[in-house]
């Protein structure tokens, strides 16, 4: 069976806003996701992860047809990247097909093929992606990104984080569905204009500083800007009451900074720590309190 990998991702700043044209900083985990093809009569997702099964076919279908491949097939999914949503699992799932398609059908994609129709497939699962999931998906790494008019005009550009990062990241056990959220953003901005524009601005100061602060290894401020950008998701309606329990635990034990990421409305949060120690510290809290977490680390 044709194998593809590809790993997750945590946005440090800027989920929802980086819909709408803001910049966004988003950073490639060590969990990922395997694909592994064989070919068929029908396409089927087969899987113990959770997913939604329409919206997985879905996305199987797109890549198919961007991709101009006819051949039918069991899609496996594994890996140990979770799936409840805010850790990029749609758009690893589909950076993985498209290579394990592209070692099925012997053809040689550059990265900017493999992300494009990683894309193409991505709008299965919500349907105003930004590209920026599917982007770190492709690339990995640490990434400021914005949204062009079109994909093709999309920016992106690799950052060097001055020393790695310790992060907590905890699942509030809903899962999150984007598509929803993203709908939900849409609205406010529509109810008002004003408001929003507003809340864009204060998020663009909050990335741009937030950008200089994870060059120079300013961990306190970074801990701030996250708190600060979490304030505005919250303003925004995105953060629910899980969401909120977990960020509550993660600071009250000392982390830097706490914020969810990802769609919200559930799915993850991210809690910046001292050092290691201190991220296997908040850890255990937020797993005491009943939630799934665990300690990693972000570096370039
Ligand atoms: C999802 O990981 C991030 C969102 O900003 C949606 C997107 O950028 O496509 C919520």
């Amino acid at each position: 069976m044709n194998k593809g990998e590809a790993k997750g991702k945590v946005i440090l700043f800027g989920e929802h806003f980086v819909v709408h044209g803001a910049p966004a900083i988003a950073c490639g985990i060590s969990s990922g996701v395997v694909v592994e093809l064989k070919e068929s009569d029908q396409n089927r997702i087969i899987t113990k992860h959770k997913v939604i099964e329409k919206l997985s076919l879905d996305g199987i279908e797109r890549v198919l047809a961007v991709m101009g491949i006819h051949e039918r097939y069991d899609v496996h999914l594994t890996g140990d990247l979770r799936t409840y949503g805010g850790l990029g699992s749609s758009a690893a799932f589909c950076v993985a097909l498209v290579k394990a398609l592209a070692k099925e059908k012997d053809i040689h994609l550059t990265k900017a093929e493999i992300n494009k129709y990683a894309y193409a497939g991505e709008g299965a699962f919500h349907g105003n992606p930004s590209g920026i999931d599917n982007t770190i998906a492709t690339h990995g790494g640490v990434v400021e990104f914005r949204r062009g008019k079109t994909p093709e005009e999309n920016q992106f550009d690799f950052l060097e984080l001055y020393k790695p990062l310790d992060i907590v990241i905890s699942f509030s056990g809903k899962y999150s569905q984007t598509a929803k959220m993203v709908e939900r953003v849409k609205e406010f901005k529509s109810q008002d204009e004003e408001e929003f524009a507003q809340l864009v601005d204060e998020y663009t100061d909050i990335v741009s500083k937030g950008r200089t602060a994870l060059e120079k290894g300013q961990i306190d401020v970074i801990g701030n800007l996250m708190n600060a950008n979490q304030s505005l998701v919250s303003e925004l309606g995105l953060s629910d009451e899980g969401n909120d329990k977990i960020n509550e635990i993660a600071l009250a034990n000392g982390a830097l900074g706490a914020k969810l990421t990802g769609g919200g409305g559930g799915g993850c949060c991210i809690a910046l720590a001292k050092d290691e120690n201190h991220a296997k510290k908040i850890e255990e809290k937020i797993k005491e309190k009943g939630f799934d977490s665990f300690a990693t680390k972000v570096s370039n």
